[in-house]
C-alpha cells in the first residue's frame, strides 16, 4: 500500500481508491503511474490509511466456525457485521437528530433524517446480496450457529428503543450483568425519537396533550386522538412540521420494508424451520411486519 504525502492531505489517506489499488488509472487526478503520484512507503509510527481505520484488526475479524471452511460463511459474517456498523451509525445519528429536534432547529433535523433514511435504503438493499446464497449453501454451515440469531442483536434493540417500539421484556433477552443490557436499560428509560418530536411539535405552536409529554418512557408509542387534529392542523398551517412528519413516515415505512425483505429472504433460505434463536422462524418474523412506529402519522391520512 503506498503512503500519501501530500501536504493538502491531513488524513493520510491520499486518494482511496488509488490507496487499494482498483480502478485508480481510469480516475482523474489518481493515476498511480503519474510521477508526481504519492509513492513513499508508509514511515514507521506515522498515521496510515491502515492504522487510523484499525484495518488489520477489522480484517483479523471474520473467523468461520465450518470445517473447510464453507465458503459462503465469510459472506454470512461480513454482511452481519456490516449490520452492526449501520446499526451503531444509526444510534448515533438517532442521538443528533434528537438533540436537533429538542433545540427546535429543523434544518439539522431534516438533514439527519435524510441521511438516516439514506442509510437504511443501503441495508435494505444489502439483502440482495444475502439473497445470492443459496439454502443448500446456508444449510452446509448453518448447524454450527448453535442458538445465536439476529434476533439477539442488542444494537437492533437499541434501534428499536429509540425508534419508539418500547418493551421491557426485550432487556430480559440479554444476559444479566451484560455491558449490553446496561445499555438497553438506559434506552428503555431514554425518550425516543417519537418524544423528542412532540416537543418539537411544542415548540411550533402545536397543542400536545400535557400526558404525552409527561409519559412513562419505558412504554411504546401509542396512538393520540388528540394530538392527531393537531397534526392534521399542522399539516394545512405549518409546513416545516409537515416536511418533518412526512420524514418520519419515511423513516417508519423503510423500517418495515427492512423486515419485509428480511422475513422474505429467511423464507427462502430456510422455508419454515425454526430460527436458531429458538422461535416459529418466518411465522414469527411475519408477526412483527406492518406495525407502525409513528401510528398517529398513519392515523391521520385518510383526513388530509
Ligand atoms: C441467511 C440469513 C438469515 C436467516 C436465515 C435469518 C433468520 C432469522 C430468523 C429465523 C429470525 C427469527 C428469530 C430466530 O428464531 O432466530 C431472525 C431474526 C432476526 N434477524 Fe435474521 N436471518 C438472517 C440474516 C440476518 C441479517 C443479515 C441480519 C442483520 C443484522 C438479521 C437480523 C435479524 C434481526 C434483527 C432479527 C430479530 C427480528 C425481530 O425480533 O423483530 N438477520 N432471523
Amino acid at each position: 500500500m503506498t503512503t500519501p504525502s501530500s501536504s493538502a492531505d491531513r488524513t493520510g489517506f491520499g486518494c482511496p481508491v488509488h490507496a487499494m489499488g482498483a480502478g485508480a488509472s481510469s480516475r482523474p487526478g489518481c493515476d498511480p503511474d503519474r510521477s508526481d503520484a504519492p509513492a513513499q512507503p508508509a514511515v514507521a509510527g506515522s498515521l496510515t490509511y491502515g492504522s487510523y481505520l484499525k484495518i488489520p484488526e477489522l480484517l483479523s475479524l471474520q473467523q468461520p466456525l465450518s470445517d473447510g471452511p464453507e465458503h459462503d460463511e465469510t459472506l454470512f459474517i461480513i454482511i452481519h457485521q456490516v449490520y452492526e456498523l449501520w446499526f451503531k451509525q444509526q444510534l448515533h445519528e438517532a442521538g443528533y437528530l434528537a438533540a436537533a429536534l429538542l433545540r427546535n432547529d429543523h434544518p439539522t433535523a431534516a438533514s439527519t433524517l435524510r441521511r438516516m433514511l439514506t442509510i437504511l435504503k443501503t441495508m435494505v438493499a444489502q439483502i440482495d446480496v444475502l439473497e445470492t446464497m443459496t439454502p443448500t449453501s446456508f444449510t452446509s454451515f448453518r448447524s454450527r450457529l448453535s442458538n445465536s440469531s439476529g434476533f439477539q442483536s442488542s444494537q437492533f434493540r437499541e434501534f428499536e428503543f429509540v425508534l419508539g417500539h418500547k418493551r421491557p421484556k426485550a432487556v430480559t433477552w440479554q444476559a444479566e450483568g451484560s455491558p449490553e443490557r446496561t445499555l438497553l436499560e438506559r434506552r428503555l428509560a431514554e425518550p425516543s425519537l417519537w418524544d423528542a418530536a412532540l416537543r418539537y411539535f411544542a415548540a411550533n405552536g402545536m397543542k400536545v396533550p400535557q400526558e404525552l409529554l409527561q409519559r412513562d418512557l419505558t412504554q411504546p408509542t401509542e396512538p393520540s386522538p388528540a394530538l392527531q387534529e393537531e397534526l392534521i392542523r399542522a399539516y394545512q398551517t405549518l409546513p416545516s412540521v409537515r416536511h418533518l412528519c412526512e420524514l418520519l413516515v419515511d423513516l417508519d415505512e423503510g423500517i418495515q420494508e427492512w423486515r419485509y425483505r428480511h422475513v422474505k429472504m429467511v423464507e427462502r433460505t430456510i422455508g419454515m424451520k425454526m430460527g436458531t434463536g429458538g422461535s416459529a422462524g418466518v411465522d414469527y418474523l411475519r408477526s412483527t411486519l406492518f406495525r407502525s412506529l409513528f401510528p398517529d402519522l398513519w392515523e391521520i391520512r385518510s383526513r388530509l
